[in-house]
């Protein structure tokens, strides 16, 4: 069930969560700090094109560039909100469109305009004509001149949209459709210093913005360490219950803080793999469903041993055996993937302030209407039941104004085809909608 938004407003308390997490223990602090630090070094490393070309299919492509491009003769200016790797925007300048991506992750960001310039020269014998423009909300780096170019980019989040944004980037102020393809993407999964993914050991970091971007005014840069490490229980399980749909939501919820509890004067719970831990131990314990080996007993012994060690042990925890041990860990299978992979879900939505963002465009109604030509459409893929049932709800109260109509079942939405799900099992939740502004 969707969560009622005003859920999302103690977030607005992030400066306080923010200084309790640092009052909480310097130590820990420091020691998430340099994770963080020696992170960022790491994020430098960005895809090139091509490997970016092997690892990304984008989802329900054929669909939404018959739904986002439409028909117009490749005249179209369109927004894609969630750029990310620019799959579809790609497709959609194939169409001729021009477009405006958008993205919170600078890192992706960098990626994607690589990309567009590749394609571009790819297609171009004088490359020196077309080239991109990037800019940041700092608006520092902002490149108004867009005349012979394919796209633009914005670091930001589609919540900014606007007449003005889209002037600022020498684009008409209304557009001819808009994408949302929500969630994260290839890099932010695959990339285990980012701390989205539980199968490696990294930081427990998941924002999309690192640099603290949209601090308050929509919401959302909370880092993942600071929502397991400050949030209460009450707190932690209304968000597995709200945005992930988990069963245990309540357990799980109480194992985190009592696992803070004992290691008060540490580091708290700074890691994936040790928040994976915690999470499988707490399903196998309550459903009581497996009974260990001996040899799995040891193991667990062994792997318990890497996330109970002292701050100062695990600043040393470069040591040798330790690292093995982490990387057995890794290569474990992951105990209840489901339910790690839905806390997981939850927590990057809640430090990125997901559904607010989300609810902040949808609901400005005036807004939508203000950067949308007449006949252009809005389309969105969420993969996430809260998400999805937000956009429906919103899509239905633009329908009711008369002055939209729908294009997908109202419903059930498009879902991918079986063939599609065979070759990129990723786009197996996929829910795509759109409307029409009449
Ligand atoms: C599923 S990916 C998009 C993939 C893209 N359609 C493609 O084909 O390459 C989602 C992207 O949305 C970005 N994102 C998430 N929330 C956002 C927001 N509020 N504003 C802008 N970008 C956002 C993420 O950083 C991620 O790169």
């Amino acid at each position: 069930m969707m969560r009622p938004l005003s859920r999302c407003l103690p977030k607005l308390q992030t400066p306080s969560r923010t200084l309790a997490a640092q009052q909480h223990n310097c130590s820990c602090h420091r020691i998430h700090t340099t994770a963080t630090a020696r992170s960022s070094a790491k994020r430098k490393q960005l895809l090139k094109p091509a490997q970016i070309e092997s690892l990304h299919i984008p989802v329900m492509k054929d669909e939404v560039i018959h739904l986002w491009a439409g028909n117009n003769g490749g005249n179209n200016y369109l927004i894609d909100g969630t750029v990310g790797f620019g799959g579809h925007s790609l497709a959609a300048m194939e169409t001729g469109a021009k477009v405006m991506g958008i993205d919170r992750d600078s890192h992706v960001l960098k990626m994607a305009k690589r990309r567009f310039d590749a394609a571009i020269d790819d297609q171009t014998s004088s490359s020196a004509d077309i080239n991109g423009t990037e800019s940041t909300n700092d608006s520092s780096e902002a490149d108004t001149d867009t005349t012979n170019k394919p796209y633009a980019l914005h670091h930001g989040s589609y919540a900014d949209i606007s007449p003005e944004l889209l002037q600022s980037h020498s684009f008409p102020s209304k557009v001819d459709g808009i994408l949302l393809d929500l969630g994260m993407n290839t890099h932010q999964i695959e990339n285990p210093s980012r701390g989205f993914t539980f199968r490696k050991q990294g930081p427990l970091d998941m924002r999309f913005d690192a640099n603290g971007l949209h601090r308050n005014e929509v919401g959302g840069s909370l880092s993942a360490y600071e929502v397991v490490n400050t949030y209460t229980v009450d707190e932690l399980a209304s968000i597995f219950d709200r945005h992930a749909d988990e069963p245990y939501a309540h357990q799980i919820a109480q194992a985190i803080v009592n696992w803070r509890n004992e290691k008060k004067k540490r580091a708290g719970i700074i890691s994936t793999l040790e928040l994976r831990y915690i999470i499988e131990e707490t399903i196998t314990k309550h459903c009581n469903t497996q009974h260990r080996s001996t040899h799995q007993k040891d193991k667990f012994l062994r792997y318990k041993q890497i996330w109970s060690t002292n701050t100062k042990e695990r600043v040393r925890i470069a040591t040798k055996p330790m690292q093995r041990l982490i990387q057995l860990y890794e290569q474990d299978k992951v105990k209840h993937a489901n339910h790690v992979m839905r806390c997981f879900q939850a927590i990057r939505i809640e430090t990125n302030d997901e559904l607010n963002h989300l609810n902040f465009f949808l609901s400005n109604l005036s807004n939508i209407h203000n950067v949308l030509t007449t006949g252009a459409r809005l389309v969105t893929i969420a993969f996430q039941p809260g998400e999805d049932s937000l956009v429906q709800c919103s899509m239905e109260k633009m329908v009711d104004t008369g002055e939209f109509r729908w294009l997908t079942p109202i419903e059930e939405g498009l879902r991918p085809t079986l063939d599609e799900v065979k070759v990129n099992g990723k786009s197996r939740t996929a829910r795509l909608r759109a409307v029409e502004e009449k």
